[in-house]
């Protein structure tokens, strides 16, 4: 007999689901700021719900996420409430931070949270408020109630803060880093455009006379740029000691950062936690 086959009390360790695909924005580089919105919008049911909290005992890491703002759905709150005063599983989410209420953030106080990503892909206002049609100052004002909290109450869960890179916004990439260090963060997340189950091809939104048009958009086209910022990045990130996650250095020949010095390289491979080593092509 195998001792550690999986059995009825094995431990699933992470368990990732869509808590909802509701949203309170329409960000222009998500489906749901495309015309007409997200299709068919719900909320995971509360059997789904009921399930996971029958379950508490052999997860380790609970991470509710999917196209839609977690904060929003009741079942986010019904796992926050069976998780309390609990060690384990440690919640992990992603909010766009306007739900980060002190009234929310006290109700999150004696949750056991791994770690808390905040979604805000600009530097300046008024990018802020062209990709995701929100006040900066409002999601701003998200993350100082959390970081309030976790001061109040020694809770050692990481803040992240995240940029989807886009042409509009990649100039704004190495300022990013000075604000998440302002801000309290521990890591900030760049990530490329992807087309989250929709068709790029021909995704075109209208914002306040401004054209979101994704093809043009997606810096994957222009890798050497931003590339560039990227790097000015890893200075700052450096300068800081705060972490960096989440950037793709491509691998394809016809992508590869040629254009990154090796030292440069090898650092930006480091910082993802890769072995430089095998991205040095031995
Ligand atoms: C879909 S959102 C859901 C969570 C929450 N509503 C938020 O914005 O943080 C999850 C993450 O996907 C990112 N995202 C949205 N559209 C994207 C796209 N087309 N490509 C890559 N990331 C995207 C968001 O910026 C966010 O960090
Ligand atoms: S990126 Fe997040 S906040 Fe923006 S519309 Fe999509 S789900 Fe909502």
């Amino acid at each position: 007999m195998i001792s550690d086959a999986p059995s009825a009390k094995s431990t699933m360790q992470y368990l990732t689901f869509e808590v909802t695909t509701r949203c309170n924005l329409k960000c222009v580089m998500c489906p749901h700021g495309l015309p007409g919105g997200y299709p068919g919008q719900r909320d995971a049911d509360d059997e789904l719900i009921d399930g996971i909290v029958g379950s508490l005992d052999r997860l380790d890491v609970l991470r509710p996420t999917g196209v839609g703002e977690p904060l929003l759905s009741s079942g986010f709150w019904r796992l926050a409430d069976a998780l309390r005063g609990r060690d384990k599983p440690k919640m992990g989410f992603i909010t766009n931070a306007i739900l980060l209420t002190p009234a929310n953030v006290r109700r999150l106080a004696d949750v056991p949270l791994r770690s808390v990503m905040v979604s805000i892909d600009a530097v300046r206002s008024e990018t802020h408020q062209r990709i995701r049609g929100n006040d900066l100052s409002r999601t701003l004002s998200g993350i100082k109630n959390l970081i309030d909290m976790r001061r109040a109450t020694v809770k050692d869960f990481w803040l992240a803060m995240s940029f989807v890179i886009m042409r509009e916004n990649h100039k704004e990439i190495p300022d990013f880093v000075d604000l998440a260090a302002s801000m309290g963060a521990e890591i900030v997340y760049f990530e490329h455009l992807t087309p989250l189950m929709t068709n790029a091809s021909n995704w075109a939104v209208e914002r306040d006379g401004w054209q979101f048009n994704y093809g043009e958009q997606d810096m994957r086209n222009d890798p050497r740029a931003a590339d560039a910022m990227m790097m000015e990045a890893v200075a700052r990130a450096d300068a800081h000691g705060i972490g960096l996650g989440g950037y793709h250095v491509f691998l394809d020949p016809s992508l590869e950062a040629a254009h990154i010095d090796r030292p440069s390289r090898k650092r930006f491979l480091a910082v993802q936690g890769v072995d430089s080593r095998s991205g040095e092509g031995g």
